[in-house]
């Protein structure tokens, strides 16, 4: 029996590939699986979502790339996060296609003279990595005159896609227009472009030109507080209660006795600490999940463990009982991220250490 696990449901994978496939109608899906599939696991994920309709694959590192073509992942897989100092040889004979973010990114793919796909990252404002436009002819006519690279298009990345409304997203897709407009005077082909994540491929069906790479929305949260796109959260965070103990009025519980009962009741002890991902900040905002009751925990988080106060029990929870820290049956990962000051994104990547993964569902079509 394992004490914590996070639990995927891969029928939500593949319902939410399909959902996103309607919403955007003919143009293509990158689904982004960086991060090991942002905490689901990015193999098991990836073979889901290409049998629900998934076009291509985005990933950040070579290694992330290479493990997916390892596990049988023959769809296009683009990765884009490399160091020109990195030996590219074995991604390129695996077919992974590479962002080129830099001019000196771009050098090195005409220097290394072997066949590859590539796709020119530009900055059109984010200035995080990405082609600046003062080399952006240097870079499409190097890339145009070098026959041993096939450009499939141009990509870039929005800052503020999480704000619909925010005015850069206009001035990034403007700029992202500029680039494409270059490339193709130059003469460089480029046939599928994309720009938007999933706040955007969700919320401005304008900019999604050919391609869109959509993450945390595969996963089933949504990106934009308060939409509904019918989307199911396929990742569950629990643990089985190990102990259950009476605790009196005035007595504290874990180090610095930070919290003290205010009445006589119970407390259950979950294994799930900081080792494992619940950071030591979210004491006194994580409200955990057991029998479909919400129970406050409660004192400082632990390195292994956590406590939870069931007041007087009345609901009768058990050792072996599920405690769900976030999921089916508890917090939703975009509640506790609003608890706890952060994203969704980040709740999703936070199980770890002791955490089993496992798997349900996902009968191949
Ligand atoms: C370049 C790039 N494209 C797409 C994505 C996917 O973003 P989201 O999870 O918001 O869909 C990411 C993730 O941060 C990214 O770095």
């Amino acid at each position: 029996m394992d004490l914590l696990t996070a639990r995927i449901d891969l029928d939500a994978i593949a319902h939410n590939t399909r959902t996103i496939k309607g919403l955007i109608g003919d143009v293509r899906l990158m689904a982004v699986v960086k991060a090991d599939g942002y905490g689901h696991g990015a193999l098991e994920a990836a073979r889901i979502m290409a049998d629900n309709g998934a076009d291509a694959f985005g990933v950040a590192t070579l290694r992330e790339a290479v493990a997916l073509r390892e596990g049988g992942v023959d769809k296009p897989v683009l990765a884009w996060l490399w160091s020109p100092e990195q030996d590219i040889a074995e991604a390129l004979a695996l077919g992974v296609e590479l962002g080129v973010p830099s001019l000196a990114h771009a050098r090195t793919l005409v220097d290394a003279a072997v066949p590859a796909r590539v796709c020119v990252k530009v900055d059109t404002g984010l200035h995080r990595s990405g082609v600046d436009e003062a080399d952006w002819d240097e870079v499409f006519t190097l890339l145009r005159d070098a026959d041993h690279l096939t450009v499939t298009g141009v990509f870039s990345h929005l800052a503020c896609a999480d704000e619909p409304e925010h005015p850069a997203n206009d001035a990034q897709a403007t700029a992202f227009g500029r680039a494409i407009a270059r490339a193709r005077s130059l003469g460089l082909d480029v046939p599928v472009n994309h720009l938007c994540n999933s706040p955007a491929a969700l919320t401005r069906p304008d900019l999604r030109h050919e391609q869109v790479r959509v993450g945390v929305a595969m996963y089933g949260l949504e990106p934009v507080p308060g939409l509904n796109h019918g989307l199911r959260p396929a990742m569950t965070w629990a643990a089985s209660v190990l102990v259950v103990k009476p605790i009196t009025a005035g007595e504290g519980t874990s180090y610095g006795l930070t919290w003290t009962a205010g009445e006589d009741g119970y407390l259950a002890v979950v294994p799930a600490g900081y080792a494992d991902g619940v950071p030591r900040n979210w004491q006194g905002h994580l409200e955990v999940g057991i029998g479909g009751k919400r129970y406050p925990q409660v004192g400082r988080v632990c390195m292994d463990q956590i406590v939870v106060s069931l007041g007087a029990n009345e609901f009768g929870v058990q050792p072996d009982d599920e405690a769900v820290i976030f999921g089916e049956g508890g917090m939703s990962a975009t509640e506790l991220a609003a608890a706890t000051g952060t994203i969704n994104y980040e709740v999703v990547c936070r199980p770890t250490g002791r955490t089993v993964r496992t798997y349900e569902g996902g009968v191949h079509l």
